[in-house]
């Protein structure tokens, strides 16, 4: 089995591919193992760190259509849409948010569609599909309303898929995921970087500033978990879908303050007081128009599993990134 990877040296991408490389196979649509024979990581800049012989490293630009047309064979039965500008940036830069979220979505539908494959796509979308009046719990189906630039990007991106999965084109799975926590390295664009930077700066003994109130809900999953439902989204029986091909995956819903609460159960007051707090009203505004709690019934039923608790969450990013508490 050939699997492609778009935004294959990002965070999740890389993430993605470690896991897939160690399990060394997948579920086929008739639901049997299949090996696992190559795995394309396309991304703008080159993935590193892979030695393993089944991995082929291409640098190149999603919305590019001849890039796509060349990387998308009859023998891509299984592609990861993962390429994407995060939710600050997209919001900052109008023109690139579409050219990369939607625009090259659409060329990379088309590029399947060319094919006549049918390869089964899993599109990373986002709580930032939801917002405006929201009830307290967000529903599967509760009418997309996004509120930001990058949301709505995810949304039609989200409908395009459900339309060429509905004509045959692609077996879409479209995987809303909350906002992962804990992220290691550097803060990046995304509003929500702070969401893994309360966390990850005061267990590596620096202060860190959070942009929002401690009162804020979010939603949140581990990298972990993340990766683990990605791949079961991909493995699920199409039928099971029905007519909506959108899971919103289980995560847990904290407030901030609940957040710092669990960093100081796990690694102590002082490590806890290292979180400052200062409103940034540019990214209060985003993280606040999101969903902080949502119904996850519908992906349960299907078999994803979330967190039990944020303490946990953060124990398993001390285990998997080897952090040695200061
Ligand atoms: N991490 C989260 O909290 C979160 C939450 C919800 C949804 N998502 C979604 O999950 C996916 C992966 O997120 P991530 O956290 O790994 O983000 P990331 O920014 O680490 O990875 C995205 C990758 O896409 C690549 N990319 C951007 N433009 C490209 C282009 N034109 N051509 C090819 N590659 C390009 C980037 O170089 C980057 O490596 C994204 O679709 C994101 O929207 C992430």
């Amino acid at each position: 089995m050939k699997i492609l990877i778009t935004g294959g040296a990002g965070f999740l991408g890389q993430r993605l591919a470690r896991e897939l490389l160690v399990r060394g196979e997948v579920k086929g649509v008739d639901g049997q193992p299949q090996t696992i024979t190559e795995l394309v990581l396309l991304d703008v800049v080159p993935a590193s760190g892979f030695t393993d012989k089944r991995v082929r490293v291409e640098t190149g630009d999603i919305a590019e259509r001849s890039v796509l047309e060349r990387l998308i064979d009859s023998e891509t039965s299984v592609i990861f849409h993962l390429a994407a500008i995060v939710s600050g940036q997209a919001e900052a830069d109008f023109d690139l948010g579409m050219r990369i979220n939607l625009d090259a979505s659409r060329v990379l539908l088309e590029a399947c569609r060319a094919r006549g494959h049918r390869p089964r796509v899993v599109f990373t979308s986002s709580v930032a599909v939801y917002g405006g009046d929201m009830p307290e719990v967000v529903q599967n189906d509760t009418a997309l309303n996004p509120q930001s630039s990058y949301g709505t990007q995810k949304a039609i991106a989200e409908l395009l898929l459900n339309d060429y999965t509905r004509r045959g084109f692609v077996d879409g799975r479209i995987m809303r995921l909350p906002t992962i926590s804990v992220r290691p390295g550097k803060p990046n664009a995304a509003a929500s970087s702070f969401a893994s930077g309360i966390i990850r700066e005061p267990l590596n003994g620096e202060t860190s500033v959070c942009p929002v109130a401690g009162s804020t809900r979010v939603w949140l999953l581990s990298p972990r978990r993340a990766i683990a439902s990605l791949i079961a989204g991909l493995e699920l029986d199409a039928a099971l879908f029905g007519m909506q091909r959108a899971l919103n995956l289980p995560g847990i819903s904290v407030s901030v303050d609940e957040m710092v609460d669990a960093l100081r159960e796990v690694a102590g007051d002082e490590v806890a007081k290292r979180v400052e707090w200062k409103m940034d009203p540019r990214i209060d505004k985003l993280v606040t128009s999101w969903p902080g709690a949502w119904d996850t019934t519908r992906a349960e039923r299907l078999g994803l599993v979330g967190e039990r608790s944020f303490a946990d969450v953060i124990r398993s990013y001390i285990e998997d990134e080897h952090i040695q508490v200061r």
